[in-house]
């Protein structure tokens, strides 16, 4: 993926700009916003617009309210913490286009900015109508696309809007770009890619990408659980997804001819129904009651010695149930020992940024990705529709 026409290139003093962002944040029990990275990451290119006079509108979605209003979703608590980080008032538009949005657009003045609400309210966003995309465009004259994590996505306001405006990528759209491709093509080795997390059927194309372009692929987490299984461990009462077993071999088989090191997990943390202290447990060893929640203190030592002698390292997905403490040992000492190892690493995936910050393991990684499906389709090497709708730089 070659650059993108960035906007220190944009002539947008006094102009109305549209920039899409992605600030489709997690909320907490009371609506407020419990995560702000992806609005503290779009701060550069809303200061170099505030700076260079535009009258900014912001589109974005949050979650999945699938073309219905729906109050629990509304963009208004973002707004009020966007206005907090920039130090000024973000106006907030209820109506996304018609009368009253354009209204409030020819209320701004230059250095201003304006949310409109979840652009997912209106059932166009998604399914990229050319009705929705066209009532965006009036109220607007260029177009910025910021939002990285979206770019995967060929909705009106990633692909539409910018097909009919003059377009240019945002500061944080470019440091992804930039940042990710370190990960494809032409990548300084040995190259290892770190794997876990649930949903892997999900994941079976990003780990079959790697095969041939890595030198190592360790698989941690559920993602391990057919591979095991396909190995004959029991797993006790895990869940594993049903129906993996041949494609779990097949992948075992390619990855030898592609000259790709699959590592696996050699030891179990489980945890037992009623009792609070897991147990470690060899592969052949799960209780039959017994639920697989971490890589046990072997599998540990594996894959950090798997990771030394590395000069890139990619990371998607826990590798175990990392959102309670018994189980995130095991991701905590991987990517602890980590940030012993000197290279490039980087981190992506919505579950995996917060274990980061909740880890406090930051400093293992030059980069931590502000994309989930966007950045693991990117290390894909797939298209993207919402930058491959940007002119090139
Ligand atoms: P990301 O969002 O970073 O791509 P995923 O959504 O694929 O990551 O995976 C994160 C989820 O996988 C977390 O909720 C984590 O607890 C879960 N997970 C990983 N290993 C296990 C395990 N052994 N048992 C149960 N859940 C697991
Ligand atoms: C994300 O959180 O990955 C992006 O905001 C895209 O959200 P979506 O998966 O609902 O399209
Ligand atoms: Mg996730």
């Amino acid at each position: 993926m070659g650059a993108k026409r960035g906007i220190g290139s944009a002539p947008v003093k006094g102009r109305r700009v549209l920039v899409r962002v992605d600030f489709n944040v997690p909320l907490d029990e009371h609506g407020a916003v419990a995560d702000d990275r992806r609005i503290v990451e779009a701060l550069p290119t809303l200061d170099h617009l505030r700076t260079a006079g535009a009258r900014t509108i912001l589109l974005s979605h949050l979650g999945r309210p699938d073309g219905k209003r729906d109050p629990r979703l509304s963009l208004r608590p973002v707004a009020r913490r966007l206005g907090t980080l920039l130090g000024q008032t973000v106006l907030f538009a209820d109506d996304i286009v018609g009368v009253k949005a354009l209204e409030s657009v020819a209320r701004l003045k230059n250095g201003e900015f304006l949310l409109l609400e979840n652009l997912r309210f209106n059932p166009g966003e998604e399914a990229n109508d050319p009705g929705f995309a066209q009532e965006l465009v009036r109220l607007g004259e260029l177009f910025v696309e910021d939002a990285f994590g979206s770019v995967h996505r060929a909705h009106a306001s990633t692909v539409g809007v910018p097909r009919c405006l003059p377009s240019f990528a945002g500061l944080l759209v470019e440091r992804e770009v930039r940042e990710l491709s370190r990960l494809v093509g032409r990548v300084e080795r040995p190259y290892a890619v770190l794997v876990g997390g649930a949903k892997v059927a999900d994941k079976l194309p990003l780990l079959a990408s790697f095969l041939g372009r890595a030198d190592r692929l360790v698989i941690g987490g559920a993602l391990s659980f057919p591979f095991l299984r396909a190995a004959g461990a029991s797993l006790g009462a895990t869940a594993v997804e049903a129906d993996l077993g041949p494609v779990a071999e097949e992948f075992l088989r390619r990855s030898e001819e592609a000259g790709t090191e699959v590592v696996l997990p050699e030891d179990l943390v489980v945890e037992l129904p009623g009792v609070a202290e897991p147990v470690t447990c060899l592969l052949s060893a799960v209780p039959a009651d017994g639920l697989a929640r971490d890589i046990g203190p072997a599998s540990r030592a594996r894959f950090s010695e798997a990771l030394r002698g590395t000069r890139t390292v990619f990371w998607n997905g826990p590798l175990g149930l990392a959102e309670d403490p018994r189980f995130a040992v095991g991701t905590a000492e991987v990517l602890r020992t980590l940030g012993t190892v000197p290279g490039y690493h980087v981190a992506a995936g919505g579950d995996s940024a917060r274990v980061v910050a909740a880890l406090g393991v930051s400093g293992s990684f030059q980069f931590v990705s502000t994309g989930g499906g966007a950045a693991l389709e990117f290390v894909q090497g797939l298209e993207l529709p919402g930058l491959s709708v940007l002119p090139d730089a």
